[in-house]
């Protein structure tokens, strides 16, 4: 255990996802008391018990972050539990099933999870960092949200993550002079089951991955978690409204 988060806390969403459950996981090493939030309760309740597991401090908050209420309790549980709020990583996202077509539907579910759900957290997070005269919040973007592949099976995706790169700009201007940084972090592709499970099933696609970044391959979830981690902490206290890349290079080819 270390100590760059002592004595804060920490709201990790996605937590009980492949980055989301790294993150959530580093800030606990780091000594801080985090609340682990995602829509999946399973998930969320087995990285609560790895962090408790490793010696450290973690709550669950399962619920539907594209719906106020269900934001406004998990800030509330996390006040409730903790007594404060000093950092957040809003990084629960979804991508679209593979239909390859313009779908409204599709859109708009997207749409709501990704970027709806960071708007909601953004107002519900931020009067607690007010109050303590400081905060630092870093919204889950993607290299998807700086390039786009002229795919239409991920328009909404890449919709998505561009419009969030906006919003952390907006917020960490309006902010900034309270004290709190808003960051976006764009990763690349990154180590999770899904892709496991695809690469497993297809000598093209392992052939892709292992080629995709010209650094080296693709991402492991816990190098992306480092880059919210920083971003989160006081290492990074004069980054404000900044999109990271961490892509392996990705997008400068
Ligand atoms: N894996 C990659 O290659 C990659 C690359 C760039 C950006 N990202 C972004 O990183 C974030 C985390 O992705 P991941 O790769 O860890 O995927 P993941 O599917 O492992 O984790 C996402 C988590 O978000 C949760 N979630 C989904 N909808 C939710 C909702 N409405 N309310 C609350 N929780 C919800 C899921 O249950 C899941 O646990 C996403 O925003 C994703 O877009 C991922």
């Amino acid at each position: 255990m270390s100590n760059l988060f002592d004595g804060k806390v920490v709201i990790v969403t996605g937590a009980g996802g492949s980055i989301g459950r790294a993150a959530a996981l580093g800030f606990a090493a780091e000594g801080g008391r985090v609340t682990v939030a995602d829509i999946n309760a399973d998930a969320a309740a087995e990285t609560v018990e790895l962090i408790r597991k490793a010696g450290g401090q973690a709550m669950m908050c399962a619920g539907d972050l594209s719906l106020a209420k269900d934001v406004s309790s998990l800030v509330d549980a996390t006040i409730k539990q903790f007594g404060q709020l000093d950092c957040a990583f809003n990084n629960a996202g979804i991508t679209h099933p593979e239909d390859g077509e313009w779908n409204e539907t599709v859109f708009r579910k997207i749409i709501d999870v990704n970027l709806t759900s960071q708007m909601l957290c953004i107002k519900y997070e931020i009067p607690h960092m007010l109050a303590r005269g400081c905060g630092s919040i870093v919204n889950m973007s993607s290299t998807m949200g700086i390039i786009s592949q002229g795919d239409p099976a991920v328009t909404g995706y890449s919709t998505s993550k561009h419009a969030i790169i906006g919003l952390t700009r907006s917020a960490a201007l309006q902010y900034a002079k309270h004290n709190i940084r808003v960051n976006a972090l764009c990763p690349g592709v990154t180590r999770t089951p899904m892709l496991d499970a695809v690469a497993a099933s297809s000598e093209v696609m392992r052939e892709r991955l292992k080629n995709y970044a010209p650094l080296r391959g693709i991402a492991e979830p816990e190098e992306i978690a480092e880059a919210a981690i920083w971003l989160c902490s006081d290492k990074s206290s004069f980054v404000t409204g900044h999109a990271l890349v961490a892509d392996g290079g990705f997008t400068i080819q």
